[in-house]
């Protein structure tokens, strides 16, 4: 999308052209001697076509660019060879490098992009941005074209990129990566995605998406990335999630997903992160029902989950690095089970109703640097040694517990924390 890859624009301007002149001589004249395969004409012309649609009639791509997957490289575009002629493989639209030129305010996805017989890559990035270029949807007809080659597709910071979702995206059988995030776009999520099998990497955040999760999606078991957070989505957890087999990381927070967290989640064994916070999920944590051996960041704040910390069983998420429970109306006390959790760095139950006494002991989780328990009903002395208080600084966090309070001895004045008030002798 660019007229070179290098800071010193004039200079490669120059030598493309040169170079371009070169090309073409021996392109006309003898067989890709210097150029190794020739380029069929009209992937080439489909090529030039495809850009001009998205950067604008100026741009002459036979000009700028006589050999695009030879000596004259387009940046953004890579080529291969297939039966002795070369073929564009990747095609990267858009502001990607600093000297790409930007997409053009009235910029049309040609029928010619999808003459591109072995694209394999398509990404449009931070190329629709402003509203003036209209309402900028994603066509519907043709993708069907690309439903035998295509294994990555990113539409990324296109904030003018309105409507939905083709529904002829669930014909993409060999797409392993759809990658949807920051754009404009609404509508429900098509269940027919739930078709691409070898589908490795989902993400859809940052849109307008609406409507629940399709249940199809739990049939993707192959996939190891679920993005769809900072959307509106709405409805409870599919049940089929047990399906996800392989998934390593499950992102839906930033939505509007109501009801329990169903237990099937445990069968997750692969999942690292599972972050549903922001969300309306209710019920308690009831969830981790086998163990999650893998799972090393749960994320569940600001949701009306209720219930208590007491049952749940700790044992079954020992490997957590990251437990973040905040703003999620918990109750009852904080129970000395949690410490088993010996890997923990964050710890996050802040404003809650939780009651009772915080335990020193968890001075004794040697990896610990941040715990905030403020916003609560707990009480009695804060009891950690001066050391944790030390280690911990700012990221101890226990203001707003009315009965809290902070036991002064001389040495320990310097490591008050902040907003907890002394205790009465
Ligand atoms: C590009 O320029 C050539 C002449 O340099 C011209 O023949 C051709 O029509 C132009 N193509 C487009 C698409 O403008
Ligand atoms: C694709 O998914 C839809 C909806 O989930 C389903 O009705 C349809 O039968 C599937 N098609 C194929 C070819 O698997
Ligand atoms: C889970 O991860 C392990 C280790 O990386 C791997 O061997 C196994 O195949 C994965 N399980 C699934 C269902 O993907
Ligand atoms: C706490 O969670 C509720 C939803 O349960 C949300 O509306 C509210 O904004 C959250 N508060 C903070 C400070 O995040
Ligand atoms: C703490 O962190 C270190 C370094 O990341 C790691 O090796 C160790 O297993 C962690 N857990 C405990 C309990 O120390
Ligand atoms: C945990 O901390 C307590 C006091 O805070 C201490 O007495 C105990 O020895 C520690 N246990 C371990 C296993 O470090
Ligand atoms: C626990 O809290 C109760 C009630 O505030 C208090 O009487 C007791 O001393 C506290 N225990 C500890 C160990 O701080
Ligand atoms: C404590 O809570 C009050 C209201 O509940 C809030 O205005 C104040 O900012 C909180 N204090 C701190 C230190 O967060």
């Amino acid at each position: 999308m660019s007229l070179s890859g290098r800071t010193d624009g004039h200079f490669v301007v120059l030598s493309l052209m040169m170079v371009g002149l070169i090309g073409t001589c021996v392109y006309g004249e003898n067989d890709g001697v210097s150029v190794g395969a020739p380029m069929v004409e009209t992937e080439q012309e489909a090529l030039y076509s495809a850009i001009q649609g998205f950067v604008g009639k100026w741009w002459n791509g036979s000009d700028l660019y006589p050999d695009p997957c030879g000596w004259t490289p387009i940046q953004g575009v890579s080529c291969d060879v297939f039966n002795g002629f070369w073929y564009v493989t990747d095609l990267g639209i858009g502001q990607i490098h600093d000297n790409s030129y930007p997409c053009a305010q009235n910029l049309e996805f040609r029928p010619q992009l999808f003459q591109l017989q072995h694209l394999k890559s398509l990404t449009v990035f931070n190329c629709i941005i402003s509203p003036s270029q209209g309402l900028i949807s994603i066509q519907s007809a043709n993708w069907d074209a690309f439903s035998s080659t295509i294994e990555s597709m990113e539409f990324r910071s296109n904030p003018g990129l309105t409507g939905h979702i083709p529904s002829s995206f669930g014909n993409l059988k060999k797409l392993q990566s759809l990658v949807l995030i920051d754009n404009g776009l609404s509508g429900g999520l098509p269940a027919n995605i739930g078709n691409l099998t070898v589908l490795k990497r989902l993400v859809m955040s940052g849109n307008l998406f609406t409507g629940k999760i399709p249940e199809s999606y739990g049939d993707l078991s192959e996939l190891l990335i679920m993005d769809l957070s900072r959307n509106s989505l709405s409805g409870s957890l599919p049940l089929t999630f047990g399906g996800l087999t392989s998934v390593l990381k499950l992102d839906l927070s930033k939505n509007q997903i109501e009801g329990e967290i169903p237990s099937e989640i445990s069968n997750l064994k692969n999942l690292t992160l599972l972050d549903l916070s922001n969300n309306k999920i209710s019920g308690g944590l009831t969830f981790a029902s086998q163990e999650m051996s893998s799972l090393e960041e749960l994320i569940l704040s600001s949701n009306p989950i209720s219930g208590d910390l007491v049952n749940f069983n700790w044992n079954n998420v020992h490997r957590l690095m990251v437990l973040d429970l905040s703003n999620m109306s918990l109750t009852g006390a904080v129970p000395e089970s949690i410490l088993s959790l010996k890997n923990l760095r964050f710890l996050g139950l802040n404003d809650n109703k939780l009651l009772g006494n915080l335990s020193s002991r968890l001075a004794n989780l040697s990896n610990l640097t941040a715990l905030y328990v403020n916003g609560n009903n707990l009480n009695g002395e804060l009891k950690f040694p001066k050391e944790f208080y030390i280690k911990m600084g700012r990221r101890f966090g226990a203001w707003n517990n009315s009965n809290l309070c902070f036991p002064i001895a001389k040495s320990y004045v310097s490591v008050r924390p902040i907003g907890v008030k002394v205790c009465h002798e």
